[in-house]
C-alpha cells in the first residue's frame, strides 16, 4: 500500500509535467562517483519514461583539475580568475566532450535510453564570444585576458528541438564557439539557464553537491525550500552566495526572465533527490519561482 500511495501521490505532477521540457544541469560535484552518477541517469530516464522532455547540460571542473595536474599542466591564474589558454582548452574539450559527455552518454544507453552527446558547438547549438572580465586598478578598470573563456553570444535551439522530437534525450557539454571557430570554455549553469530559456522549458533544474540554497551559507540548517527570483536576487545583490551559487542563481533569474516557470536547486549527491524534488508535496531541495 506504502507503494501505491507514492504512486498515486506522484499522479498530478506526473500529469502535469507529461510532455514537457526540463532542462537538467549535472555539477561537476554531482559527479564525483559513477555509482552517483549513474543512480542520477537513471532517474532522469524514469522522468523521460514518464513523458518528461529532459534536457542534460553537464559541469565536469573538477575532473578538468584533476586531468591537468595528471599532465603536469600548472593552472595558471591572474588575481585569482583561472586562465584557459591554448594548451588548457585543448585539455578541457578532451575531458569534457570526450570523457564526460560520453561517459554520462553511455549510461543513459545501458539503463536502456537514448541519449544524444553533444556540445555547444554542435548544430550551433551555443554562439559564444569572448568574456570581457574588467578588474579595477585604482580608480580605473583594466580589462583581463582570461583566455579562451566564452559567454553567450546567442543559443540556436533548433538542433535540441530536432533531437527531443524524436524521443532522443540529448546530453551537452559547456563548451561553444564563435564564427570565427574559436573554442570557448563556458559555466555551464549559465549554458543551462540559456537553454532552458531558449527552449522555455517548464523547469531549469541544477543537480548540485549542496541541499540547495542557505538563507546563511555557513548554516546548514538555513536550507530555503521555496522562493521567489525577486528574493533570490536580493539575496545575490546583498553578497549572501558565494563561488559556484553565483552562476546557479544568475543563470536561474536569466531562465526564469526568459519564460522558464520554476528552477530547482536541489543535491545530487542524494538518492532519487530529482525525484523528491518533483513528485511530493514537500521537495527536497530549494525551489525558485518567477
Ligand atoms: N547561500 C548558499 N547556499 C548554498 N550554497 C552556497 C551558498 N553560497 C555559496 N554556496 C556554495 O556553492 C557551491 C555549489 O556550487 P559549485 O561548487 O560550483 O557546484 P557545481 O559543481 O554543482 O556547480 C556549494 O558547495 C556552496 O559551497
Ligand atoms: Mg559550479
Amino acid at each position: 500500500m506504502e507503494k501505491v500511495s507514492v504512486l498515486v501521490e506522484a499522479l498530478p505532477y506526473i500529469r502535469e509535467f507529461h510532455g514537457q521540457t526540463m532542462v537538467i544541469k549535472i555539477g561537476g560535484h554531482a559527479m564525483v562517483s559513477e555509482d552517483v552518477l549513474e543512480k542520477t541517469v537513471k532517474d532522469i530516464l524514469l522522468l523521460y519514461f514518464v513523458g518528461i522532455k529532459p534536457v542534460v547540460v553537464h559541469g565536469g571542473g573538477p575532473e578538468i583539475s584533476e586531468k591537468m595536474k595528471k599532465f603536469g599542466i600548472q593552472p595558471k591564474f591572474v588575481d585569482g580568475l583561472r586562465i584557459t589558454d591554448k594548451e588548457t582548452i585543448e585539455i578541457v574539450e578532451m575531458v569534457l566532450d570526450g570523457k564526460v559527455n560520453s561517459k554520462i552518454v553511455s549510461y543513459f544507453i545501458k539503463n536502456g535510453g537514448k541519449a544524444v552527446g553533444m556540445s555547444g558547438k554542435d548544430g550551433l547549438l551555443v554562439v559564444a564570444r569572448k568574456k570581457k572580465v574588467k578588474k579595477k586598478v585604482g580608480e580605473s578598470e583594466v580589462e583581463v585576458d582570461l583566455g579562451f573563456v566564452g559567454e553567450t553570444e546567442y543559443v540556436n535551439p533548433g538542433i535540441l528541438e530536432i533531437i527531443i522530437d524524436n524521443g532522443y534525450i540529448p546530453v551537452i557539454s559547456p563548451v561553444a564557439i564563435d564564427l570565427n571557430g574559436n573554442v570557448y570554455n563556458m559555466n555551464a549553469d549559465i549554458v543551462a539557464g540559456d537553454i532552458a530559456g531558449a527552449l522555455k522549458a517548464k523547469k531549469l533544474i541544477m543537480l548540485t553537491d549542496v541541499d540547495g540554497i542557505y538563507r546563511d551559507k555557513d548554516d546548514r540548517s538555513s536550507l530555503i525550500s521555496k522562493m521567489s527570483k525577486d528574493e533570490l536576487e536580493r539575496m545575490l545583490r546583498e553578497g549572501r552566495l558565494d563561488g559556484g551559487m553565483i552562476p546557479k542563481a544568475e543563470a536561474i533569474i536569466n531562465a526564469l526572465n526568459n519564460g522558464v516557470e520554476k528552477a530547482h536547486i536541489i543535491n545530487g549527491s542524494k538518492e532519487h533527490s530529482i525525484l523528491i524534488e518533483l513528485f511530493t508535496k514537500e521537495g527536497i531541495g530549494t525551489m525558485v519561482y518567477r
